[in-house]
């Protein structure tokens, strides 16, 4: 059974390969996908649509726990040069169908990727599901693979926009200020995007879910 309590995580590995084929729908499908892409935009200075310029300017995004590669697709619209990796195979196979090639299937704690390779690191909708320690390796790992002056875009305080109160510590915003300087990882500002869900909304109308931007210290600048 599945268990929605967020300090039982144990639902968390199975779950997603249940649900692959029908998560990107129940997730307010590609408009959701743009939306965090259009918030993403006010953080990080997309490199363009010509996705060969991209590769030639080297601009690498890691999609971490990218899912179906709903959201990669957009940023790979965008222009980026984008791998999705995750950790669920059903998930992974829905990611395969848009950008073929470009899947990676591993643990987000453990990144299997060069230091300092990498320009943009997104995690869209991930830390919240994973403990405190577990979130900071993920967050340890992104911090390595970002080149200086690369960034990081996640969302941070995700039960927030669903209740009004939370005792998840992962993705707390504060705690994320906190830690994550600690890494080399400064705050780089912070956007909102709205989108459906399943899981309610602490508002009237869609939640409202929190990108917050940090900044690998040194190298050329990506902001927008
Ligand atoms: C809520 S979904 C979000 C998917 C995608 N970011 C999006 O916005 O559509 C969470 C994803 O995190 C993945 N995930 C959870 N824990 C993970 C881990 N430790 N390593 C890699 N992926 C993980 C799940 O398999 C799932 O695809």
């Amino acid at each position: 059974m599945v268990c929605w309590g967020m300090s039982d995580l144990s639902w968390v590995p199975t779950y997603y390969d249940d649900v692959a084929s029908s998560y990107d729908e129940s997730r307010g499908g590609v408009e959701r996908a743009r939306a965090v892409v259009r918030a993403l935009g006010t953080l990080v200075r997309p490199p363009g649509p010509s996705v060969a310029a991209a590769a030639s300017r080297r601009e690498r995004c890691l999609d971490v726990a990218g899912g179906t590669g709903i959201v990669s697709a957009e940023l790979a619209a965008a222009g980026w040069s984008v791998v999705v990796l995750d950790r669920s195979a059903g998930m992974l196979a829905e990611a395969a169908g848009r950008l073929p090639g470009r899947v990676l299937r591993a643990d987000a704690d453990r990144l299997p990727v060069r230091t300092a390779s990498l320009d943009l690191v997104t995690i869209i909708w991930m830390l919240n599901l994973l403990d405190v320690a577990t979130a900071d390796a993920v967050l340890a790992e992104t911090a390595r693979v970002l080149r200086p002056g690369g960034r990081l875009v996640l969302t941070a305080d995700k039960e927030l926009a669903h209740a009004s109160t939370t005792t998840v510590r992962s993705d707390d915003s504060e705690r994320l200020g906190t830690v994550l300087p600690g890494w080399g990882l400064d705050p780089a500002g912070t956007a909102t995007f709205s989108a459906p869900s399943p899981w309610g909304s602490a508002r009237v109308g869609d939640p409202l879910f929190r990108l917050a931007a940090f900044r690998r210290a040194g190298g050329p600048d990506r902001g927008p």
